[in-house]
C-alpha cells in the first residue's frame, strides 16, 4: 500500500501529487535590490523535480517602506521584482508542481541596521539576538504603526499578492506567524482583547482575498515567536479556536499550522493542528514541525487530520529526500547554518 504521505490529494482547489510541501525557508540569497536570482529559480525547480507536492517560497517582503526583514531577502514590492519572480513560477510549473509565494512584513523582527526605524504594533522592541546578523534586537528602534502606516501596509500586502498572482503563482501564503508583523498584532497583549488584536491581520487577509479572488490563500500560524519560543496565547485553546475561525471567515483557504514539533501536545493537552482541525473542520490544513522521516509525516497526517505536511530542515539537509527514502538511504541531519550555504537542489 502507498504510504499516506505519497498519496495524491487536494489542498483547497489545488491538486497535489503527494502530501509533502516544501516549507517556507529564508535563504537570503537574493541580490542587493531584493531581486530573486537564476540560482533561486534552479533551486525551487529542483525541489519540484525532486518530488515535493507543493513549493512554498521563502518569505518575500511586500513593500519598500518597512516590510523587509533580512539583508538579501527577495521582495515583490515592484514590477521589476515581480518579473524576476515570474521566471521562478514558470520554472516550478515546468517541473509539474504548484507554487505559492509567502508574503511577509518584518515588523519589529527586521534585522538591526536594515531600517532607520522598524514598524511594530507598539514601540516594544524584540528580545534577544537577531537571526541573521546575531545583533541584539534591542539596537533597532521601533515605531508603533499609526493609521496611515496600517493603510499602507494593508495595501502593500494586497499589491504584492496581485503581482504574485499575475506572475503565475498559484496563490500566496501570508506570514502570520513567529512574531513578524501580522503575528505581532495578533499576539500583542498591549492592544487589548482578541477582537482588537485581530483587526489588522483580518484587514490584510480581506484585502488580499479581494486582490486575488481566484488564487489559493494560506495563512501561516504559529504560537512560538522568533524571540519567545515559549509564548502561549493568554486565552489558551479557546483563543486559538477563535483565531482559526476568524481567519477562515475572512477568506483563508488553508491554515498552515507551524510548531517546533507537530506531534507535541500544547498545555491544554492536544496538538495545535488537532485543535485547529476541530475549530475549522472544512478548512484545508498543512501541519508542520519537527518532521523528518516518511514515518513522521504519516504519523502527523494520521493524527492531525491535515491534508498535507510541510518540511523545512529535513528538506534543506536532504534536497534528495524522496530519492533517499525510495532507495533506503539514511537521511542527513540538519545543522544550523546550512541555510547560508550556496543554493543547491
Ligand atoms: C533556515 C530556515 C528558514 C526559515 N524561513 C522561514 C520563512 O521564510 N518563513 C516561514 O514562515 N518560516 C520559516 N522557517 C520556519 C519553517 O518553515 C518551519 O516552520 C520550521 O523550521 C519547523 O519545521 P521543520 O521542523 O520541518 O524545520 C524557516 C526555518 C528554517 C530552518
Amino acid at each position: 500500500m502507498t504510504a499516506a504521505h505519497l498519496q495524491a490529494g487536494t489542498l483547497g482547489a489545488l491538486r497535489l501529487a503527494n502530501r509533502i510541501v516544501l516549507a517556507p525557508m529564508s535563504r537570503m540569497q537574493a541580490d542587493e535590490d531584493g531581486l530573486p536570482t537564476q540560482a533561486m529559480a534552479d533551486y525551487y525547480a529542483g525541489y519540484a523535480r525532486s518530488g515535493v507536492g507543493l513549493v512554498i517560497t521563502e518569505a518575500v517582503y511586500t513593500d519598500a517602506a518597512h516590510s523587509r526583514a533580512y539583508f538579501r531577502q527577495p521582495g515583490i514590492a515592484d514590477a521589476r521584482q515581480a518579473r524576476a519572480w515570474a521566471r521562478i513560477a514558470g520554472a516550478v510549473h515546468a517541473a509539474g508542481r504548484p507554487v505559492l509565494m509567502q508574503l511577509q512584513h518584518a515588523g519589529r523582527l527586521a534585522e538591526p541596521g536594515l531600517h532607520a526605524c522598524a514598524l511594530g504594533p507598539t514601540e516594544a522592541r524584540a528580545m534577544g539576538l537577531a537571526w541573521q546578523t546575531q545583533r541584539p534586537y534591542a539596537e533597532a528602534p521601533v515605531r508603533a504603526a499609526g493609521a496611515s502606516d496600517i493603510e499602507a501596509l494593508v495595501r502593500g500586502f494586497a499589491d504584492a499578492a496581485r503581482r504574485a498572482r499575475a506572475a503565475g503563482f498559484d496563490g500566496v501564503e501570508l506570514h502570520g506567524a513567529r512574531g513578524y508583523l501580522l503575528d505581532g498584532f495578533l499576539s500583542e497583549s498591549a492592544l487589548g482583547h482578541l477582537e482588537a488584536r485581530l483587526r489588522v491581520p483580518l484587514a490584510v487577509l480581506r484585502a488580499v482575498r479581494e486582490a486575488m479572488p481566484d488564487g489559493l490563500l494560506s495563512w501561516n500560524l504559529s504560537l512560538y515567536k522568533m524571540d519567545d519560543y515559549r509564548y502561549q496565547p493568554p486565552g489558551g485553546r479557546a483563543e486559538i479556536e477563535a483565531i482559526a475561525r476568524a481567519l477562515v471567515a475572512a477568506g483563508a483557504d488553508v491554515l498552515h499550522v507551524t510548531t517546533r514539533r507537530a506531534l507535541r501536545a500544547e498545555p491544554w493537552g492536544e496538538t495545535l493542528a488537532r485543535t485547529v482541525r476541530e475549530a475549522v473542520p472544512d478548512c484545508a490544513l498543512i501541519a508542520n514541525g519537527g518532521l523528518h522521516s516518511g514515518e513522521d509525516c504519516d504519523a502527523a497526517l494520521a493524527h492531525g487530520g491535515a491534508q498535507a505536511v510541510s518540511l523545512a530542515r529535513a528538506l534543506l539537509a536532504n534536497p534528495d529526500w524522496f530519492a533517499r527514502l525510495r532507495e533506503g538511504r539514511a537521511l542527513r541531519a540538519y545543522a544550523p547554518g546550512m541555510e547560508a550555504a550556496p543554493l543547491s537542489c
